[in-house]
């Protein structure tokens, strides 16, 4: 039996006759042991000025008829809130680095354009109060990104001046604005994707920015540590990873980095045209099969790290991930709006469980993006909204946010689409804060329920109880017509002398808590 922190990618390469032919799944859990903790920060999110992502999905003026509080919709702020989002990377993106922070401040806002997103206006009414106001009233902690493809470290050094500090021109500036206490920024992306839209520089032309700007970004806030995170990998590209990596290890005093950032998508092909629904099996095996190759990429950029930075001070920060799929059909391309189906709750709870199992490493990651864009969690349209099933499965793991990884076993067996394999089933599990042990399984397979044969040492159980996210169609979605299509229902099994026997749905994930 193979111990899940090894990796799942394994699972699918070393599969054995008896498990090809096993319809059961015996997951051995051992709750006396303990992994690293599973940072909250995974569960980040991302908000980029992009299609109708902030205006409409988060800011619709304080003079709308839809319901808000200074301008930020209500219904998309409780939502959130319940997800406890920990973390909001914003402005962008791509946008980033061709942002200009003071068109955003004061009564006057200066009008511009969005050149990578449909070259679309953007009024810059939504700034660096109205998002660190929004970023309060769901409860999380703000991740800025600087502008280091067009702007200048002194541009970024007085950001974070105007945010972060008292009795300075730039703090009575802010006061004036109508904030006189000082913000508090937690993250701070030192450029966004620089060996692409954020610049196209060489690793090493990059590096000697980040030494500027990691130099001269300074938190004034004492009551709020700043990490900085670097641009890191595009993909498995590791030119980024080893030059950022290896000048961290030789550094002086004079700069320092808490993270390094990996981008990687789902895509099936680039430019990204799968369907988002109509796309049959062997649509769905495609792109599972793609989503899985996460766990190498955090291995091979990890091994790297390892080289290093051997006591993992730098975290591998997975600030843009999700699927990325042809637009909706009418839309405009520049916005990239797509539903959001059964396949991509699948894609997000794998991607979560890979996350969770590389915890030492991996200490956070933002999801894209948050509403109206790519794999998002809630779309609107005017004063609707509905939940998408990607936001079902962040939902469904809140216990798992800050929660003690504990290591488990199974034989995954296989799920096969014609030439595509991979394995059938996955799972994590972990001690949560609230004490109670809570496992997270997916069945991969959308043809075959999967039987979960639970042995259970460490721990005195006799119920397991939470929800389950299936769905009629592996392309099913929610609509406004039908939010609640694909919605989580309660679950539960009894357990007797550490066993339980339980049945998952195809292609679904189950959030359960194990109590005595
Ligand atoms: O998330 C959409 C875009 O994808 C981001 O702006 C960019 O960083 C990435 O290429």
């Amino acid at each position: 039996m193979r111990q899940l922190f090894i990796g799942l990618a394994l699972a699918g390469a070393a599969l054995t006759a008896s498990a090809l032919a096993a319809d059961r799944v015996t997951l051995a859990v051992d709750a006396a042991k303990a992994g690293p903790v599973i940072d909250r920060h995974i569960f980040g999110q991302f908000a980029e000025h992009l299609g109708s992502g902030i205006y409409e999905g988060v800011w619709v003026g304080r003079d709308s008829s839809i319901p808000n509080t200074r301008g930020i919709r209500n219904d998309v702020v409780a939502a959130l809130k319940a997800l406890k989002v920990p973390n909001v990377r914003w402005p962008g993106g791509c946008f980033a680095d061709e942002y200009h922070w003071r068109n955003g401040i004061g009564p006057k806002r200066r009008a511009g354009r969005n050149p990578n997103w449909g070259g679309v206006v953007e009024p810059n009414t939504f700034g660096t109060h109205e998002f660190l106001d929004f970023v309060d009233q769901i409860g999380a902690e703000a991740y800025i990104s600087a502008n280091v493809g067009s702007g200048t470290v002194q541009e970024a050094a007085e950001w974070l001046e105007y945010m972060t500090a008292e009795q300075t021109a730039l703090s009575d500036e802010r006061a004036a604005n109508g904030h006189p206490g000082p913000y508090k920024v937690a993250f701070w992306g030192i450029g966004n994707e620089s060996w692409g839209c954020g610049g196209a520089m060489s690793a090493e032309h990059y590096l000697e920015q980040l030494k500027l700007y990691a130099r001269f970004s300074r938190n004034y806030n004492g009551k709020q540590a700043m990490r900085q995170i670097a641009v890191g990998p595009d993909g498995a590209k590791t030119e980024y990873t080893e030059t950022i990596m290896k000048a961290w290890s030789q550094k002086t005093w004079s700069w320092n980095i808490d993270g390094l950032s990996l981008h990687s998508y789902t895509l099936n092909g680039w430019p990204p045209k799968a369907p988002a629904t109509g796309f049959g099996e062997e649509g769905y095996a495609r792109f599972i099969k793609e989503t899985l190759g996460m766990e190498d990429l955090v291995r091979t950029h990890g091994a790297i790290m390892d080289k290093y930075d051997p006591e993992k001070k730098v975290a591998l920060v997975v600030d843009e991930w999700g699927s990325w799929l042809a637009p909706t059909p009418g839309t405009d391309p520049g916005f990239l709006m797509q539903q959001n189906s059964q396949r991509d709750a699948i894609v997000a709870a794998l991607n979560l469980n890979i996350f969770a199992r590389h915890a030492d490493r991996v200490r956070m990651a933002n999801i894209a993006q948050m509403v109206n864009v790519l794999q998002a969690m809630i779309l609107t349209d005017k004063e609707k909204m509905l939940l998408t099933p990607t936001y079902h499965v962040f939902r469904m793991y809140v216990p798992f946010q800050d929660a003690t990884l504990v290591p488990l076993a199974f034989e995954a067996g296989s799920y096969r689409h014609g030439a595509i394999a991979m394995p059938r089933a996955d799972a994590i599990a972990a001690r949560g804060r609230d004490g109670k042990l809570w496992l997270a399984l997916t069945n991969i397979d959308p043809t075959r329920p999967l039987e979960i044969d639970l042995a259970l040492t460490g721990l005195r159980a006799s119920r397991a109880s939470g929800q389950t996210l299936r769905a009629p169609k592996i392309d099913s979605v929610n609509t406004f017509a039908a939010p609640d299509t694909v919605s989580p229902k309660p679950l539960s099994a009894t357990l007797k002398n550490g066993r339980m026997a339980l049945t998952l749905a195809p292609q679904s994930v189950t959030v359960l808590a194990l109590e005595p």
